[in-house]
């Protein structure tokens, strides 16, 4: 994080500045925290934008009239186009801003960004930021009609993203209760597994493992209730699901694994250790996958795999999260 936003972003919880005073959403920015009945709300209205994109007609008007910013000071693609399409199917105007060849470039403070945007009107920034606790620092700054939404802040959370994977689980697994889910590799420095395990935890999954070598787990994860494994076959034998992840190698500061063969051997998610799974068990990654480092591409591609489902799913669960949030 640079030293600058580092100085302005304080430690306070995220939690109330989520809702607002009738305990509804007005930023979407962490899971940590957030009731299990609204999950449930976000879950059930996604549920009635899937399968839109069958329709003749593609658009709800439900942010007709509102603009949404994606603001994204980091790569991405999954998570960039699917708001763009999610805020257009909800009929939003949508501007991409380039952050490469932003005024940000020339030494424009973020601050100084965000003013000059919302005196374009805007009513909505998705955020994506390589620093934590960015799209916080964002929310505590703009005006009060104005919602922020987290599309992934360092390694700190990535809550839409666990929103549509769990999304995904239940197309598959009705009963989130009776879930055993797996998640499998670079904990350390993932901000996906930190918002599925508030996610899975809130919503009453039976069982959170995690697996990684021992230098990839954070000390204190298990006070988040997670059962804790080094060895992959034994955190995957009769998982309803396994969650993998990517290698984050642009968060790691030192030597976490031997190399990557190894990591592979020891870790990887091979079509031999997918049949450690329960019969019906599916196969979850949130992209970029890196084939032969955390998992084969015969897995990535196989029967088992819902990595492309996820996607999808991500267009209706972020209308779902959009259209709640802008009706703060
Ligand atoms: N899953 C995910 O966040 O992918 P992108 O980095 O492509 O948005």
């Amino acid at each position: 994080m640079s030293a600058k936003l580092q100085d302005q972003i304080s430690n306070e919880s995220p939690v109330n500045l989520q809702l607002n005073s009738q305990g509804r959403l007005r930023h979407f920015l962490s899971i940590k925290g957030l009731p299990k009945s609204l999950l449930d709300e976000i879950l059930d209205t996604a549920e009635s934008f899937a399968g839109v994109e069958n329709k003749p007609v593609k658009k709800v008007p439900l942010l007709r009239g509102k603009t949404v910013i994606n603001l994204f000071f980091e790569a991405s693609t999954r998570t960039r186009t699917t708001f763009e399409l999610a805020a257009k199917r909800l009929s939003a105007d949508v501007l991409n801003l380039n952050m490469k060849t932003s005024a940000t470039t020339k030494g424009e403070t973020l601050l100084d960004t965000l003013r000059n945007l919302e005196a374009m009107y805007c009513d909505m920034f998705v955020v994506r930021h390589s620093d934590s606790g960015a799209a916080e620092f964002i929310a505590k700054h703009v005006s009060p009609h104005v919602s922020v939404i987290n599309a992934g802040d360092g390694s700190h959370c990535h809550p839409t993203q666990a929103m549509l994977d769990v999304f995904t689980l239940r197309r598959h697994f009705p009963d989130l209760r009776k879930i055993i889910i797996t998640i499998v590799g670079d904990i350390m420095h993932s901000r996906v597994a930190r918002s599925q395990i508030h996610a899975f935890k809130t919503l009453g999954f039976k069982e959170v493992r995690v697996v990684a070598p021992k230098t990839l787990i954070p000390a204190d994860i298990e006070q988040l209730g997670v059962e804790v494994f080094n060895n992959v076959d034994k955190g995957l034998r009769g998982a309803h699901a396994v969650a993998m992840l990517r290698l984050q190698r642009e968060r790691m500061t030192g030597a976490y694994i031997p190399n990557e063969k190894e990591y592979y051997k020891l870790y990887g998610l091979t079509p031999k250790r997918v049949e450690l799974l329960h019969d019906n068990g599916i196969v979850l990654h949130p992209g970029p996958v890196n084939r032969g480092v955390e998992i084969s591409s015969e897995v990535a591609d196989g029967p088992r795999s819902v990595i492309l489902q996820q996607v999808t799913y991500g267009i209706a669960v972020r209308m779902a999260i959009m259209s709640m949030a802008m009706q703060h």
